[in-house]
């Protein structure tokens, strides 16, 4: 069975409940399987190390995974305007899966969560982006259609899902939110499933 990856990276766990609703859109979508892997931290001091199996979550994600996968949707909090760290190390990892093709032309969806409303999300989901053209991905995004881009009040934007998760990182998905990251997992996993099939 063909299989949708959704791999995210997250500290507080804004990410992880984005990663979660978006799972719940692609599961939608019939005849492909969705995975969900993140990535473990990285330390500025020294090479730690972590075990191989994470205490709480989904495991961590193996370059076989992404290899082999339908459809990547990529998530992270946002650190200074860009992705954070531990995605960045695991997608410079990725240097066999670019040289291989093996995601060319394959769908690929971001997003992202913030403290403030203006703390760069918009920018986050970019930098997510430019890895992912080098690897020859499709980037797919959220269409106007779908009306919460037009009301939220929070988060979301045509450039992937994203949550105003507040300064201690508590605040529960809106249900703009929520439904933005559904209609991203579903547009995907839809777009995965048919390249597929071709
Ligand atoms: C080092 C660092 C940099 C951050 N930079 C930003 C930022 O530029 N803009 C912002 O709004 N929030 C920023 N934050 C807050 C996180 O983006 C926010 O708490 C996010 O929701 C955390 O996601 P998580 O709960 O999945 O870890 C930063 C947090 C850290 C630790």
């Amino acid at each position: 069975m063909p299989y949708l990856l959704v791999l995210y990276y997250s500290r507080y766990g804004a990410v992880a409940k984005m990663a979660n609703e978006i799972a719940r859109g692609a599961g939608q979508v019939t005849d492909l399987d969705v995975k969900i892997r993140t990535v473990p931290s990285v330390s500025t001091v020294c090479e730690a190390t972590t075990p191989e199996i994470p205490t709480a979550g989904p495991p961590y994600a193996t370059v076989e995974d992404v290899r082999d996968c339908a459809g990547i949707i990529l998530g992270s909090p946002t650190r200074f305007g860009n992705m954070a760290a531990p995605l960045k190390y695991f997608i410079d990892s990725l240097s066999s899966v670019w040289l291989s093709g093996a995601l060319v032309n394959k769908p690929a969806g971001l997003f992202s969560s913030t403290s403030s409303l203006h703390g760069g999300q918009e920018t986050t989901l970019v930098s997510m982006m430019l890895p992912l053209i080098h690897l020859g991905m499709l980037i797919v995004g959220v269409p106007y259609t779908e009306s919460d881009l037009s009301t939220t009040i929070t988060g979301g934007t045509p450039y992937g899902p994203t949550h105003m998760a507040g300064q201690d990182s508590k605040n529960p998905l809106s249900e703009e939110e929520k439904r933005l990251c559904k209609a991203l997992g579903k547009r995907v996993a839809t777009i995965a499933l048919k390249l597929c099939q071709a």
